[in-house]
Formats: C-alpha cells, sequence, structure tokens
C-alpha cells in the first residue's frame, strides 16, 4: 500500500489570513492536538517581521511551549538570518525557507527582489548546514495573480538552484489556486524526473475548486507529499484573492478511501477539525466534518420501517 505523508499547515498559512488574533494557548492547544492526529509533519509557525505577519508574533512561545511527540517533524517557515536564528533557537526540527518565482509577488510578500531573497537564502542554508534539514517553498509556481503565467521553466531553474545548494525538500506551492490537474501533472513528472534524491511537496489552495482534483493529479504523477490546512483556513495575505489551502481532513480522506496509506487517525483528526470552528470564531470550508464519514451513517426515517414490513 503506498504510503503518503501529510504536513498539516493551519497554524501557520491557516492562520495568517484570520482576520481576529488566535490567543497564543489556543494556538498551542491546537498543536498539541495535531500531533496525536499521526501527521508526519506540522509547519507550527513562521518566524517573520510581527509588522508584515502580526497573527504569529508569538512564534517563539509557540514553539517552545507545545508538546514534541516522537515522530513528527515540527518544522517552521523562514523568509531571512533573523528568522533562521529565532528557528534554531527554539529547536524547530527543519527549516522551510520561502520566496516566490514570481518577482512581482516576492516583492510584495517578501519586498525584496527574487535574486535578493535567493542571496539571503543561501546565507540562511550556509548558516544551517549540518544542523537540520532544509526545505524550501517556492510560491506561485503554477501561476502569479498579478503576473499571469509562471513558466514551468522558471520553477525548474529555481528549483535548480535550491537542489545545488544542498536542500533536502522543495515545496511546489500552488499559493492563489490557480493550477489545474494537467498542469500539475506535467510539472511534477518533470520535478521528479530532475530531483529524485529530493522530498517533493505540493501545496495547493482550493481558490478555484481544484484542490483534491490537483492532488489526484500529482498523487498519479508520483508524488507523495502535501501540504494540507485543517478546515480548508489560508491564505497568504499579500497574494490578492488569495483563499484557503486544500483541507487536510478532505484530502487525507480521499487518498485512505482509495487505499493509501496516510498514517492519520480520521475520527481523531475529525474531532479536532469540528472545534476549529470555535477558534478561529467562523465557519470554515472543510466538507469532512460537516458531512462525515461515508461509514457514518444516519437512521431511516420511522416509515421505512414500516414499509419493509409491507413489502419485503
Ligand atoms: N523576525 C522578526 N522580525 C524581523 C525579521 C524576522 N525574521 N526580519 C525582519 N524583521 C523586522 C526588522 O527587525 C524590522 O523591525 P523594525 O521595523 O522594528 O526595525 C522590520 O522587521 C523590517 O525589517 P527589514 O529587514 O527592513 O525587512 P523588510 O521590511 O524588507 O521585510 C521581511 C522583509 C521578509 C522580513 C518581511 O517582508 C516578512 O517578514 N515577510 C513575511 C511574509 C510572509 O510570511 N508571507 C506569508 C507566507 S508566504
Ligand atoms: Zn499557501
Amino acid at each position: 500500500m503506498k504510503r503518503i505523508y501529510f504536513n498539516e499547515v493551519v497554524t501557520r498559512d491557516g492562520f495568517q489570513n484570520e482576520p481576529e488574533f488566535v490567543d497564543t494557548d489556543a494556538k498551542i492547544a491546537l498543536v498539541d492536538e495535531l500531533s496525536q492526529c499521526g501527521f508526519a509533519k506540522i509547519e507550527v509557525t513562521s518566524f517573520t517581521s510581527a509588522k508584515a505577519i502580526p497573527m504569529l508574533r508569538d512564534a517563539d512561545e509557540v514553539m517552545h511551549r507545545i508538546q514534541r511527540v516522537p515522530g513528527v517533524e515540527y518544522t517552521v517557515l523562514v523568509p531571512n538570518v533573523r528568522g533562521a536564528d529565532r528557528a534554531l533557537a527554539c529547536r524547530a526540527d527543519e527549516l522551510n525557507l520561502v520566496m516566490s518565482t514570481s518577482e512581482t509577488h516576492n516583492l510584495a510578500n517578501l519586498r525584496m527582489p527574487r535574486e535578493r531573497s535567493f542571496a539571503g537564502l543561501r546565507d540562511v542554508i550556509s548558516i544551517v548546514s549540518g544542523q537540520r534539514p532544509v526545505n524550501v517553498s517556492l510560491s506561485t509556481c503554477f501561476g502569479c495573480p498579478m503576473e499571469g503565467d509562471v513558466p514551468q521553466s522558471e520553477v525548474l531553474a529555481w528549483a535548480e538552484r535550491f537542489a545545488e545548494l544542498g536542500v533536502r525538500g522543495l515545496t511546489i506551492c500552488d499559493t492563489t489556486g490557480m493550477a489545474h490537474p494537467a498542469q500539475v501533472a506535467t510539472l511534477c513528472t518533470n520535478l521528479r524526473e530532475r530531483f529524485a534524491g529530493l522530498q517533493l511537496t505540493l501545496h495547493f489552495h482550493n481558490t478555484r475548486g481544484m484542490g483534491l482534483a490537483n492532488v489526484l493529479a500529482a498523487v498519479q504523477s508520483g508524488i507523495d507529499r502535501f501540504d494540507g490546512s485543517l478546515g480548508g483556513l489560508g491564505g497568504c495575505p499579500y497574494a490578492p484573492g488569495a483563499s484557503g489551502n486544500i483541507t487536510s481532513e478532505d484530502a487525507i480522506y480521499m487518498l485512505q478511501s482509495m487505499g493509501y496509506e496516510t498514517g492519520i487517525d480520521t475520527a481523531r483528526l475529525l474531532a479536532v477539525a469540528r472545534r476549529l470552528p470555535e477558534v478561529v470564531r467562523h465557519a470554515v470550508p472543510g466538507q469532512l466534518a460537516k458531512a462525515g464519514r461515508i461509514t457514518d451513517l444516519h437512521p431511516a426515517p420511522p416509515s421505512v420501517a414500516e414499509l419493509k414490513e409491507m413489502f419485503l
């Protein structure tokens, strides 16, 4: 049975786009509950500027107070050397560096051109090298909401530059849900051919309703790692029109139903997902938590018993 690895990003990608501050204790409680569900990895927070992402200004405290469960990797998003120092001080298991493949989105999100981001991230990699594994998340790989098309050659070229620096993995992000399954299949096939030795993760947003179709296209192209967000929260505050990630529990349930092994305790995950609207104080997009699993049957109306007696 094929194993698929999930990275839960609700407390980072999910929360960074929320209008109301989620208090520190609630963030820690949520990470602790997610730690019991069987995720391979949890992206706990980001070590960015508190002005850029005020929601995650408590990153250091959250990282210090969560309970680490053996077997779960606790990763954090890092945009620069300052963020890397903070991440190392908090004993993050992995540093997830970020830059965009679109110049315009990089300027909007990180306030610098791509080449400057790359130079800064190269410094981070040389500082961290040998201490912690490094993953690089490349944003807007399937299109930029301000520039439009991002050629696949551009994505492959940035991937190549980071591969040469010895990163452990690359996350290919569809930051504003512009990908479609045929495009996903082509890029995933090319990435797997070129970077067979790297951990390749796909990060989809469901902005245009194609999230699960894109997951399926990626799995069928040999990808076995995905980011997902509980309840389908998420989005980049610096990408116009951004909305939620693929919903972890929906994607996990789809793959489990198809016979893939995810290591996730779905009943436990659903219980956590059902408490999420209380944490963020609004309804969330995820569908499985509302509908229940296919095996969660409903009682038939009383008239059915009478009809059964009459006809059967
Ligand atoms: N952690 C904490 N604070 C940081 C920081 C970090 N990693 N990097 C910079 N800062 C602080 C600086 O100390 C400075 O604070 P001050 O104004 O109180 O002196 C302020 O942030 C600006 O620093 P500067 O180096 O001039 O950065 P900038 O304004 O060019 O912003 C980034 C660059 C990358 C720090 C900022 O754009 C950022 O954090 N972006 C994150 C975006 C993000 O996470 N998007 C969603 C995920 S894809
Ligand atoms: Zn995202």
